[in-house]
């Protein structure tokens, strides 16, 4: 088969091939040379099996993720759609703050916020916890005005349905989403407005968790 090596991730190769004719994303975890070499096997096919699961478990229940063509627990590779034209969240709204000013770009971003928040509400009320929802963990697919937006990476994913965890699941992407892109609390906040209307019964909880998580980060960053 043959591979052309796109990306680089600490975790993981990238590789562009084609899967009987269809264009095809392999993602090949690798061996870390600090870990010990059974752990390191076992947390590897941990990673593995995690990601598969979500994007499937994802899938059934009107998520849009890559879908899966194939696994090879030996090499570690995860064979899957690759979601052609697409860019990721991070590049997209670097790209809309860089054209606009900050009014116009918040705007011109909100339904993307929307989007994000109605999809990770129906994400947690499948009880599927991410683990690392970061802007270049999501895809954008489409034109701006009637465009797909694909979750991926869920190699740290896991199930389970405590409020806390999918608080924490919030909070990472609330970091990550102002420490990549300045300006972007109100955003956020529109995340978490569509977040609500989508995940009616258990959101309050959640959220209610995210502002625990946030005070303990602000405690933290206190004591130094
Ligand atoms: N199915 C896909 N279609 C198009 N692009 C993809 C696809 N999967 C991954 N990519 C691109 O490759 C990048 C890295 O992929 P991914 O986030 O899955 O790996 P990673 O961050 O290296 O993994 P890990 O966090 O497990 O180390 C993504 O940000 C995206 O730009
Ligand atoms: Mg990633």
């Amino acid at each position: 088969m043959n591979m052309e090596l796109w990306k680089q991730g600490a975790e993981a190769k990238i590789y562009k091939t084609n899967f009987y004719g269809r264009p095809c994303i392999v993602k090949e975890r690798f061996t870390k040379s600090y870990r010990h070499p059974s752990l390191d096997k076992s947390l590897t096919a941990h990673r593995v099996k995690s990601e598969v699961r979500a994007m499937l478990r994802c899938r059934m229940n009107g998520i849009i993720t890559p879908t899966v063509y194939f696994v090879n627990m030996d090499s570690s590779c995860i064979y899957m759609e690759e979601v052609q034209d697409s860019v990721t969240v991070k590049d997209y709204i670097k790209n809309v703050q860089g054209s606009k000013d900050l009014a116009e770009a918040i705007e011109t971003l909100k339904p993307l916020a929307q989007a994000i928040g109605n999809t990770l509400g129906i994400m947690h009320k499948q009880n599927i916890v991410h683990g690392d929802l970061t802007t270049s963990n999501m895809l954008l697919q489409g034109k701006p005005s009637d465009c797909k937006l694909y979750l991926i990476d869920f190699g740290l994913s896991f199930f389970e349905n405590m409020s806390e965890d999918k608080g924490v699941d919030l909070y990472v992407l609330e970091r990550a989403l102002l420490s990549t892109h300045p300006n972007t609390e109100e955003l956020f906040n529109k995340v978490l407005e569509a977040y609500c209307k989508s995940n009616d019964t258990g959101s309050k909880e959640v959220v209610g968790k995210l502002e625990e998580v946030r005070m303990r980060g602000r405690k933290r960053t206190m004591v130094g």
